[in-house]
């Protein structure tokens, strides 16, 4: 069966430069920045089927850029042809002017743009298309490499951050330019009370995780968990089972706080009670400090921030945790499978290790939304819970879930639980559970703006591979 979704925006911009918007199917999607409505109603980026996109992809991977505009573009090419290439590659252009500008150098910049997005794709495995291909590569592999996002604990009603309902859309009622704000450090150090009218709604329940969250200690009681690089700041693996040795939180978690002032570490949970509350929680040593100096000179000037506990989870303009560094180099060279499970690969660094992983290692996405941006050898579409218990009941009684909800979920003999081809081209399956009446959360795009937002000044060392050779 082929899917027939209408093409999305999901996007895969450079952080400097948002030029592109990726249309080639569906996803977490960037609802908020242009693209449709900037082309000319003569393009219809409807009409491109998803096996052109793919085949002239495919053709520039393979002949490299000379051959490529040889064979695609007229010699007297004009800003039409241009635009229509971009579009075959899976790309609205964004930011056009209207009418279009005759200025062909803009538009020559946006196609090479695409062309080298589309190189730094990975070509999906000739021998991994199938489910049964992805649930051999689980069973066989010993050194899977776990990403996970959001998406792995919604069940448990914690908001993911894209989704139309997610944490973004709850915090668009303070009127930031750009929701993620709400992690921003230098605001945070401005304003902390701006990140506590809010914390309280992304609080990690306790001693709670998702059956998702068990497939992955599965994965470990097995000894084929390479390591989970969960970008949760929820800290639910702990509950879970995951070692601390096999677990990074790239982007930190609520396990502790830290004084923004002295660095004083307490256990995350001391200040829980002040986040329900919205109430900002201070350091007590600093406070004493800050309450003396105050005491002699009531004029002294301290910033808002000072002597605030801060989560110690990443914000923007923060650098990763050092035990992200300490691993991802060795792990993205030594694992034999990768699975990203819950996440829109948003953000960098994390959504760069699918590209840095080699080429020749099998990739398998767990999502709700299938992913435009990256190359998946095999997509299980699907409630992760859901697409997990799959799984896990597929491969015998000795990967049962260890969590309450397994059998509820797949039912007595695992009857509950369906697996339809959605894609063939782009090797999309989606689980569907029958026991599941509710009715289906809305896809629709998130509303993200700017894509790929690097988290610190961090980036992921680069590898040689064929895929990583920049265009010319
Ligand atoms: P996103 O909200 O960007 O993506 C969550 C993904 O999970 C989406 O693709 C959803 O379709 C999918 N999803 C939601 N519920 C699901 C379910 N039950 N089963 C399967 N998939 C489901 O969240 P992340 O990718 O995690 O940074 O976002 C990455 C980072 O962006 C976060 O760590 C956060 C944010 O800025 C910080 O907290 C500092």
């Amino acid at each position: 069966m082929q899917s027939n979704r209408a093409p999305s925006r999901s996007g895969i911009t450079e952080p400097s430069q948002v030029l592109l918007t990726n249309v080639t199917t569906n996803g977490a999607s960037d609802a908020s920045s242009s693209s449709e409505d900037d082309l000319e109603p003569n393009f219809n980026f409807n009409d491109i089927p998803p096996e052109l996109i793919t085949e002239t992809r495919k053709f520039l991977k393979e002949h490299g850029n000379i051959a490529f505009l040889e064979k695609y573009l007229p010699t007297a090419a004009s800003i039409d042809d241009i635009i229509r290439l971009i579009l075959q590659l899976g790309f609205v252009p964004k930011n056009l002017p209207r009418p279009h500008s005759v200025n062909i150098m803009e538009y020559i910049k946006i196609l090479n743009h695409a062309m080298m997005k589309v190189k730094s794709l990975r070509n999906r495995k000739d021998d991994v298309c199938t489910v049964d291909d992805a649930l051999n590569l689980i069973s066989k592999s010993n050194k899977i490499l776990v990403i996970t996002g959001a998406g792995i604990s919604t069940s448990l009603g914690i908001p993911d951050f894209r989704s139309s309902r997610g944490f973004y859309s709850m915090v668009k009622h303070l009127g930031l330019s750009d929701p993620q704000e709400v992690f921003d450090l230098e605001l945070f150090h401005v304003d902390p009370s701006l990140f506590y009218s809010i914390a309280h709604m992304i609080l990690p329940p306790e001693q709670m995780f998702s059956p998702m969250h068990s497939f992955i200690k599965v994965l470990q009681d097995k000894g084929k968990l390479l390591r989970n690089y969960t970008q949760n700041i929820d800290n639910l693996e702990s509950y879970a089972g995951i070692k601390k040795e096999n677990l990074v939180q790239c982007h930190g978690s609520f396990a502790t706080a830290s004084c923004v002032t002295c660095g004083v570490q307490v256990d995350g949970e001391e200040i829980f009670e002040q986040i329900r509350s919205k109430t900002i929680p201070v350091c007590p040593d600093c406070t004493k400090r800050k309450d003396a100096i105050l005491k002699k000179n009531d004029d002294y000037y301290f910033a808002e921030s000072y002597g605030v506990f801060k989560p110690d989870i990443t914000f923007f303009g923060e650098a990763l945790p050092s035990n992200f560094h300490d691993h991802i180099r060795e792990d993205i060279l030594e694992c034999d499978l990768l699975i990203c499970a819950g996440t829109s690969l948003k953000v960098a660094p994390v959504s760069d290790i699918v590209d840095k992983v080699p080429e020749k290692i099998p990739q398998i996405l767990i999502n709700k939304d299938p992913i435009d941006h990256c190359h998946f050898d095999v997509s299980l579409l699907g409630y992760c819970d859901d697409v997990a218990s799959y799984i896990a009941n597929k491969l015998g009684e000795s990967w049962s879930l260890p969590h309450k909800d397994f059998s509820t979920i797949t039912g007595e003999n695992g009857e509950n639980l369906e697996i339809e081809l959605v894609d063939v081209v782009l090797r999309e399956f989606q689980v569907i559970n029958k026991a599941n009446t509710e009715e289906e959360e809305p896809t629709e795009p998130g509303i993200l703006t700017i894509e790929n937002t690097p988290i610190g000044d961090d980036s992921i060392p680069p590898i040689e591979t064929k895929e990583n050779t920049p265009a010319v």
